[in-house]
């Protein structure tokens, strides 16, 4: 496994690479957990060489605390990844990737950002965009693992792929769990005893609401999640939507699972005490 911290150094490397080789990309911003493990199985079963980055991107927080607070385990990282049989380690400092300017791009992401995450927070997914873009084009891999945990996210990269005409195949892994449901996430190792404890009620309860939605409609199954989730002394939740999986945008209140020709997804999102989770669920 050989570690890159410079963009000439790394991409000198992969120019010896035989021209046979294909490259397989994960992205990530360190704090790797099995979830990001289970990207770079993805990747070694479809690709000759995987390159995994290690950057934590200032331009995609909305919020200072969030960034000053995320987890930095670049030692046990390094052991995950020599553990998991990566090729490649990229792991640049702000400047190498941004230079003097460290700000995110604008892009048109037609209206898949204007809804869940992107209404949240603000400015999210143009910093993730801007820092992901600059990635391909120092790596510029052959596939690019996201996980479905981010499923906006996804979509969002997929949009821009497109959009870029990029001639790589995003693949999305779908989401690594606990053995209690509860999504993994570089955020679970912050949450408190009581509110582990307490996290795995999210996917519980996404569980049910797909149960519900196989009767009901999309208005009575918010319902039904907004009243578990009041009742609730331990966590608050931020939005339950349910939306179309690739347009992203909100179901209709009455439409309902007869409607064979939509696939809908259920996404949501909850703070436990001060540490805000993400997870959604298939609804077809
Ligand atoms: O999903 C993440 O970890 C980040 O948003 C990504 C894709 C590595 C960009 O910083």
């Amino acid at each position: 496994m050989q570690v890159f911290r410079k963009i000439e150094s790394l991409q000198m490397a992969l120019h010896l690479l035989p021209k046979t080789a294909s490259v397989g990309f994960v992205p990530t911003m360190g704090a790797l957990h099995e979830g990001h493990i289970s990207l770079i199985k993805k990747s070694k079963e479809i690709a000759t060489r995987t390159i995994v980055s290690i950057f934590v991107n200032p331009t995609q927080f909305d919020k200072a605390e969030d960034l000053e607070n995320y987890p930095i385990t670049i030692q046990s990282d390094l052991r995950k990844l020599q553990e998991a049989g990566c090729d490649y380690i990229f792991i640049p400092d702000v400047k190498e990737m941004y230079g003097d300017d460290v700000a995110s791009v604008s892009y048109d992401f037609k209206e898949l950002d204007k809804v869940m995450e992107g209404a949240h927070r603000h400015g999210h997914f143009e910093g993730v965009a801007t820092i992901v873009l600059k990635l391909f084009e120092v790596v510029q891999p052959n596939y690019a693992f996201f996980g479905e945990k981010d499923f906006q996210q996804l979509q969002i990269i997929r949009h821009l792929v497109k959009d870029h005409d990029l001639s790589l195949e995003i693949i999305g892994v779908p989401i690594f769990r606990e053995d209690d449901g509860l999504a993994m996430s570089s955020r679970n190792a912050r949450l408190t005893v009581l509110h582990r404890k307490e996290a795995p009620f999210i996917f519980k309860t996404l569980q049910k609401a797909k149960r519900i939605f196989g009767t009901k409609s999309v208005k009575e199954t918010m319902d039904w999640v907004y009243d578990q989730f009041e009742r609730h002394p331990h966590l608050d939740l931020e939005y339950f939507s349910i939306a179309e999986e690739e347009s992203l945008q909100p179901a209709k209140p009455e439409a309902n699972k007869k409607d064979v020709k939509k696939k809908y997804r259920a996404f949501i999102a909850v703070y436990a005490g001060k540490i805000r989770l993400i997870d959604n669920i298939a609804l077809y």
